[in-house]
């Protein structure tokens, strides 16, 4: 790459809002697939690419969390030859992935029901996550198994458990306890994306990050997961650094 080249690109990098907490629905495996004969299993296979660039793209522009919808609590009506793939893939990917990771200071961290999945993916999901713990760098979190209603029954019910043990009264429950209790407890003031970004064209969030999406700005693109590449990356950031964030309340300029 050219020396002017490199220079451009890193002055329109500058000049962008990054959110923090980027959240992505990586959808149109299967039609990316279908696009070139090839079966749908196809095009996961080559999302996992795209999870490699686009998580180097994100580290490398400051991006804090990176929330990736990798599979979820609906996913399981799809014919069993479809799971079982997409149950046997974290173990590879991982395999040749957690070097980059190391190289670039992630942390692998996880949402969703991670103990119910086939024990080689559970111990494949583990290991990245112990080997990268130390790592200081963006925080690579993976919705596995995760769904955003059932996080939010899950949440009430371990409230409730500490409302019958007597340790927490019902006028006790507030936004701070009951999002500590969310999957995203972790994250702290991060736990809300500030930008959520759908691929492949369909414009709904399909139960991700439900609770804590309510002030996100969503942006829709038409472009397949597998065909996502660093351009697509850009015109995201574009979009979102020319939104105007209010939560309900006025501009300063307003005021
Ligand atoms: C997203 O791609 C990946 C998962 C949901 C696991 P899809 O598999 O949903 O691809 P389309 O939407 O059928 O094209
Ligand atoms: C959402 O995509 C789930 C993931 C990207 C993991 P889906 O393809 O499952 O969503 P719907 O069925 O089109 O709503
Ligand atoms: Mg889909």
């Amino acid at each position: 790459m050219s020396f002017f080249r490199k220079k451009r690109e890193q002055s329109t990098l500058a000049s962008l809002k990054i959110p923090k907490h980027l959240a992505i629905i990586m959808d149109g495996n299967g039609r990316w697939a279908q696009k070139q004969m090839m079966p749908r299993v196809a095009g996961h296979k080559r999302g996992m690419n795209t999870v490699k660039e686009v998580t180097k793209l994100a580290s490398d522009a400051g991006v804090q969390v990176l929330s990736l919808y990798a599979f979820s609590t609906e996913n399981w009506r799809r014919p069993a030859d479809e799971v079982s793939f997409l149950m046997k893939l974290p173990v590879t990917f991982f395999d040749n992935f957690v070097p980059d990771l190391m190289a670039n200071n992630v942390r692998v961290t996880t949402m969703g029901d991670i103990e119910s999945l086939p024990a080689n993916t559970v111990e494949a999901v583990h290991k990245a996550v112990e080997e990268t713990a130390a790592n200081t760098g963006m925080i690579l979190n993976f919705a596995l198994n995760y769904g955003g209603q059932a996080e939010i029954i899950s949440a009430a019910q371990a409230l409730a458990a500490q409302v019958a043990d007597g340790t927490l009264s019902p006028q006790e429950i507030d936004k701070s306890n009951f999002e500590a209790n969310l999957a995203t407890g972790f994250l702290g003031e991060l736990a809300q994306p500030d930008l959520m970004i759908r691929t492949s064209g369909e414009e709904r969030l399909s139960n991700f990050l439900t609770y804590q999406s309510a002030y996100s700005e969503l942006y829709f693109t038409d472009v397949l997961w597998p065909d996502f590449g660093a351009a697509d990356f850009q015109a995201a950031l574009e979009a979102y650094t020319k939104r105007d964030r209010r939560f309900g309340g006025l501009n300063p300029k307003e005021k």
